[in-house]
């Protein structure tokens, strides 16, 4: 049984020199590391009454949709501008270098819902705060978030708040 956390690979100096980026696809090729992987991030949640789950384009939808189903939750996907169909509620956010957006369908989520946001990857906590601003502008209740990898040295988890649970299952 190989762990999933081994089918992370690390690969030196992409998209630019000095990132090491954390290659998560040989992980979702493998059926058991992928389904154990889920098991964990599902694991907080199961009991909290998760309604709905929120995955951040485009590697957020992989790991996303996978623990709606096991949660029995609706899946709701949180896009790059541009690519839903209007009426969109979207939030504007800045990025190291430049800014970005994210979009949901209006009305994607119910006032109250129980919301989990998911992603695979949380490094400067950008892309978390955004989906974050925009759970909160839909009207949902905020469960808290999962993400299958933490990258401690960026300290992303700063831009969270201290009281909504933020589950990471690998930290590098
Ligand atoms: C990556 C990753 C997270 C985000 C984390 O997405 O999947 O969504 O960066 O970065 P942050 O914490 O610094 O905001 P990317 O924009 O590369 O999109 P992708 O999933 O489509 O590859
Ligand atoms: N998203 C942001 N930083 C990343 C990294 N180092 N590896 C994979 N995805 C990322």
């Amino acid at each position: 049984m190989t762990d999933f956390a081994s089918l992370v690979h690390a690969v030196p100096d992409f998209p630019k020199p000095g990132i090491v980026f954390r290659d998560i696809t040989p992980l979702l090729a493998n059926a058991g590391a992928f389904a154990r992987c889920i098991d964990a991030l599902a694991d907080p949640w199961l009991g909290q009454g998760v309604q709905a789950v929120c995955g951040i384009e485009s590697r957020g939808f992989i790991f996303g949709a996978a623990l709606a189903q096991k949660l029995k939750a609706g899946f709701v996907p949180l896009r790059k501008p541009g690519k839903l169909p209007p009426p969109v509620t979207g939030v504007d956010y800045e990025l190291e270098y430049g800014s970005d957006r994210l979009e949901a369908r209006a009305g994607a989520l119910r006032p109250g819902e129980r919301t989990l946001i998911v992603d695979d990857v949380l490094a400067t906590g950008g892309t978390l705060a955004a989906a974050r601003a925009l759970v909160v502008e839909l009207g949902a209740e905020l469960a808290g978030a999962a993400v299958v990898i933490e990258l401690d040295a960026l300290d992303g988890r700063a831009r969270w708040d201290r009281v909504t649970p933020l589950h990471s299952l690998l930290h590098y």
